[in-house]
């Protein structure tokens, strides 16, 4: 079996083949082909992703990059051996969802193949149960295996979740972000500290900086939003303004390094937060694997963090691979696989920025 996967929730084009061969009880997965073309060069002038040019720029790209995608893995562009299409339907950006929708609803009727709509967060969720990309690509790859009950921690530009997985398919939000999402804050703080957009990469670069020349930091002492409520949400707006008026009161000659230094001292804040609320609800929920996805996964500092955690509690955490931590059509392609009986002939998929996981 072969699903296309469709991703255009942000500023990422995403198409990508994968494979399903073997049996029902024991699937092989081989990635045919995959291509991600990043608009951040677009969007980088302006701080953040601008929702009517990723839209221009989606529209732009999809046919050429089908084709190429066609064309390197030897599929006939008037009739692939394609099974099922996959496109995301939400959460993300509307403008942009809607441009991988109408494309995807088109592709329906040219080839006769029947379309899923998938959700951009199972995506992250799954996209951990893949092995290894020179796996995927040079050979059949198993899904990692996991036990349950299981929790995942989402952590992206556009969202911060907790989220309690009996068995699969099965997702209930236990805490979320009351208002900034994890990487949103990073790349507000990183404005704020006048580093280029996206903020997350270059504000855990300066913390490493920081850390390997000061073993303890806690200069300006950042709050750590939310840490003792006995839920399981997050909040991060008060620890941005928090930057905010650090560097307004800051003498910048007595603190030569200050970027660096607050760059540390936000990365500790805001993984103390993940941290503390990720521990207490692997207790809570008895959780027997970590799962945990997203963008702001590339960060080297939370990573290790988390494994720590794993560590504590005996339990494997499962990281996507690099490539597949931030935004890609792979992960798409997989939860279109686990939704395959929802596929239709005769789509009409409804972009919606906000849609939940749900059971
Ligand atoms: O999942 P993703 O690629 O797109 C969304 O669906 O949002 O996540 C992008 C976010 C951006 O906010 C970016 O600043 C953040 O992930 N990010 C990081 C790092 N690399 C990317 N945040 C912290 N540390 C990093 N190393
Ligand atoms: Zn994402």
């Amino acid at each position: 079996m072969k699903i296309l996967g469709i991703e255009t929730s942000c500023d990422e084009t995403a198409l990508a083949l994968l494979e399903i061969t073997g049996p029902e009880a024991q699937p092989r997965f081989k990635v045919l082909g995959e291509i991600v073309h990043s608009q951040i060069t677009h969007h980088a002038p302006f701080g953040g992703v601008v929702p009517s040019l990723a839209k221009r720029e989606h529209i732009k790209n999809l046919p050429i990059l089908l084709d190429t995608l066609l064309t390197e893995t030897g599929e006939n562009p008037e009739k692939p051996g394609i099974d099922y299409l996959a496109v995301t339907q939400g959460p993300g950006l509307e403008p942009a969802l809607w441009t991988g929708i109408t494309f995807a609803e088109k592709l329906t009727k040219r080839w006769g193949i029947p379309l899923i709509a998938a959700n951009h967060m199972e995506g992250h969720i799954v996209a951990s149960l893949l092995p290894s990309h020179l796996d995927l690509k040079t050979q059949n790859g198993t899904l990692r295996q996991l036990s349950f009950p299981a929790l995942a921690l989402l952590i992206s530009g556009g969202h911060t979740e907790l989220v309690h997985i009996p068995q699969w398919g099965d997702y209930k939000i236990i805490g979320s972000t009351r208002d900034d999402a994890v990487g949103e804050a990073f790349d507000k703080v990183a404005r704020l500290l006048e580093l280029p957009y996206p903020g997350g990469p270059e504000i855990s670069r300066l913390a490493s900086l920081d850390r390997e020349r000061r073993i303890k930091g806690g200069t300006w002492n950042l709050p750590r939003p939310m840490l003792k409520s006995k839920d399981f949400d997050f909040s991060f707006s008060g620890l941005k303004t928090a930057v905010l008026y650090t560097i307004r009161d800051l003498d910048k000659t007595t603190h030569p390094l200050w970027k660096e230094q607050i760059a540390r001292e936000f990365e500790d804040a805001v993984t103390e937060c993940l941290i503390e609320k990720t521990k207490n609800a692997i207790s809570a929920y008895t959780a027997r694997t970590l799962i945990v996805g997203g963008g702001v996964i590339a960060n080297t500092y939370i990573r290790q963090k988390l494994t720590d955690l794993g560590q504590e509690f005996d339990i494997p955490v499962l990281f996507p691979t690099q490539a597949l931590s931030t935004d890609n059509a792979l992960m798409i392609a997989l939860a279109g696989y686990f939704n395959r009986t929802k596929a239709t002939f005769s789509p009409s998929i409804v972009a919606q920025g906000n849609l939940k996981l749900s059971s």
